[in-house]
């Protein structure tokens, strides 16, 4: 049976669990959901489609729920691909049908379906609203959240927020893990480099009455949403959640691995709130999450081809496209003749807004001495005391 959000407004939506990465890159092992919601009233109006290979389910749905009838709107929130493969097919099966979308979503459009939809369809905007009988959808312009053209719609009746991506998840509805967790993973893969533009649509939001969060992928949310909200609100103001250290390494024969556990057993004796990735072996997405995650990082870096080991090249610069910042970080290098992973960490590093550096950094040769390790002491309790007073204070 499917989901009914309300009596009048019915999920269509579809569960993909298939063993393939979203967008060609993130893993999602609890799969993804692409939602799409029909809302029923003297007019009918679907929000939006279907991702690729789902498009026969999704029309099931669609029938089944149209009762005989036909849709008088298809309100596009998102032009992109997984939620918008079924416009074609849509639009062939009910050709009396129109699209509203935005206008940048029409020109989109064009480009994936060579048609021009526009022609039959209403362009809106900002302010600017839909009337289906007693429901009335107003519109609210989300550029870059996650693509330039996304809008978002508010229902009138119910206080129903249809939010696009903003809110989404990976995972299913079978899905084990925290919301937070799949939600914060989704949040900084897929729009975290737009935290501004995020901001400025929450901003707007705050005027709304909402009472359920309808996005485009994960759980319809209707409890505690200032929880959602607020986490929201720290993502895209690139604040931290946990008063923490998360420690990224990577190693080639395991002594910078050694060190890295060095650290992460003494914080975690300490009592303070510890993380631990070896970014080699782990989807980076995972060690993206934990960097924003927690306020402090630790990079325990090789020295590869006179620069950075691929994984952590590919880390620290998948944080600096995503606005990293705000931090306060730790580096311990390995080189075993010309270490030169601190230079290449902090010619990233040095790029991200408000990013101060420990004053201790720990140089490997090779292996951890007693020079190394009386300096990864020092940084040790540089760290310790840095989390002590901000916990004071
Ligand atoms: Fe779920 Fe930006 O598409």
């Amino acid at each position: 049976m499917l989901l009914k959000i309300t009596d009048n407004i019915k999920y269509l939506g579809v569960n993909d669990t298939r063993d393939r990465l979203f967008e060609g890159q993130f893993e999602v092992p609890n799969g993804i959901k692409y939602n799409s919601y029909m809302i029923i009233d003297e007019k009918i109006a679907i929000i939006d489609t279907i991702a690729e290979g789902f498009t026969e389910k999704w029309l099931e749905n669609v029938e089944k729920e149209l009762c005989g009838r036909e849709p008088d709107y298809l309100v596009v929130l998102h032009m992109e691909p997984d939620h918008s493969f079924g416009i074609y097919e849509l639009t062939k099966k009910y050709p009396n049908m129109k699209i509203v979308s935005s206008k940048k979503s029409f020109d989109l459009m064009k480009g994936f379906f060579d048609t021009d939809f526009s022609q039959n369809g209403i362009a809106v905007g900002e302010g600017q609203s839909l009337c289906l009988g007693k429901h009335v959808l107003e519109f609210i312009n989300a550029p870059m959240v996650h693509w330039p053209e996304v809008i978002m719609a508010y229902e009138n009746t119910q206080g129903i927020l249809f939010s696009a991506d903003a809110f989404g998840k990976f995972g299913t509805d079978n899905e084990v893990e925290e919301w937070a967790d799949e939600a914060r993973r989704y949040y900084f893969g897929i729009v975290g480099k737009y935290g501004k533009q995020v901001g400025a649509v929450l901003k707007k939001l705050s005027k709304y009455e909402i009472k359920k969060i309808c996005p485009l992928h994960g759980t319809v949310l209707e409890k505690n949403l200032d929880y959602y909200v607020n986490l929201y609100d720290t993502w895209s103001s690139y604040r931290y959640e946990e008063n923490g250290v998360f420690i990224a390494y990577n190693s080639v024969y395991g002594n910078t691995e050694k060190a890295a556990y060095m650290l992460f057993d003494i914080l975690l004796n300490n009592g303070i709130k510890v993380k631990i990735i070896d970014i080699s072996s782990s989807e980076c997405i995972n060690a993206i999450d934990s960097a924003f995650r927690y306020k402090y990082t630790v990079f325990c870096a090789t020295t590869y081809n006179n620069g950075l080991f691929p994984s952590m090249r590919e880390f620290v610069t998948d944080l600096f496209e995503r606005c990293y910042q705000n931090r306060r970080v730790g580096i311990i290098e390995n080189g075993s003749w010309a270490p030169t992973a601190s230079k290449a960490l902090k010619n990233v590093l040095n790029q991200c807004e408000n990013i101060t550096f420990f004053e201790t950094e720990v140089r490997i040769f090779s292996s951890l001495n007693s020079d190394s390790k009386s300096s990864l002491a020092s940084l040790t309790n540089e760290i310790i005391c840095d989390i002590k007073e901000s916990n004071i204070l």
